[in-house]
């Protein structure tokens, strides 16, 4: 078992691995639920795979493997506000008020969001704290727009020319 202070050093090194900001979303008995998240990758082309790793105590996590169905929604820059707001733990009421989204392949697509992928949770795999969830892409998009990201714990945002 690592230590506190380990748990600190890893956080800090890994917090070199700049990252786009995500909020992969589902349905729950409740409606739409969501959470920021930044260990997101690309697995496969054929057929069509993304990975999202899911915190065990996550309502998201709960709510996609119930209904089957996730999307990552890749945020702007101009949706730091929103990104704070899917990493709390308000309910998902407060998570969504005023938030725009549109149903695509079975789970909300945050209006804004440069690029979504949506589609069906095929499998979840277990990572120590954390499991592995692997996501068939059926529906996917993106529009213009510079990325928000994160480095070292703190947003960030591209310098210079996005084409
Ligand atoms: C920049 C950032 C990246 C995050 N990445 C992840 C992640 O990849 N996986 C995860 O489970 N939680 C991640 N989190 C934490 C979740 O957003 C947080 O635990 C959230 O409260 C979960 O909400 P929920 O319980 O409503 O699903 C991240 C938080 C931030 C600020």
């Amino acid at each position: 078992m690592a230590d506190a202070g380990e748990i600190r050093r890893f956080r800090s090194a890994i917090g070199q691995f700049a990252t786009g900001v995500c909020v992969v979303t589902s349905f729950s008995e409740n409606g739409p639920t969501g959470m920021t998240a930044n260990a997101i990758t690309s697995l496969s082309l054929e057929p069509l795979l993304m990975i999202v790793c899911f915190d065990r105590t996550a309502r998201t996590r709960a709510a996609a493997e119930t209904s089957g169905r996730v999307a990552v929604n890749v945020l702007s820059s101009e949706q730091e506000g929103l990104s704070k707001t899917f990493a709390s733990k308000a309910t998902e009421e407060e998570k969504f008020a005023g938030v725009g989204w549109t149903e695509h392949a079975g789970a909300p697509v945050l209006d804004g969001a440069i690029a979504w992928f949506a589609g069906a949770l095929a499998d979840l795999r277990p990572g120590g704290d954390h499991e592995i969830g692997i996501v068939a892409i059926e529906e996917f998009g993106d529009a213009p727009g510079e990325p928000l990201l994160y480095h070292r714990g703190a947003y960030a945002r591209m310098m210079g020319e996005i084409y």
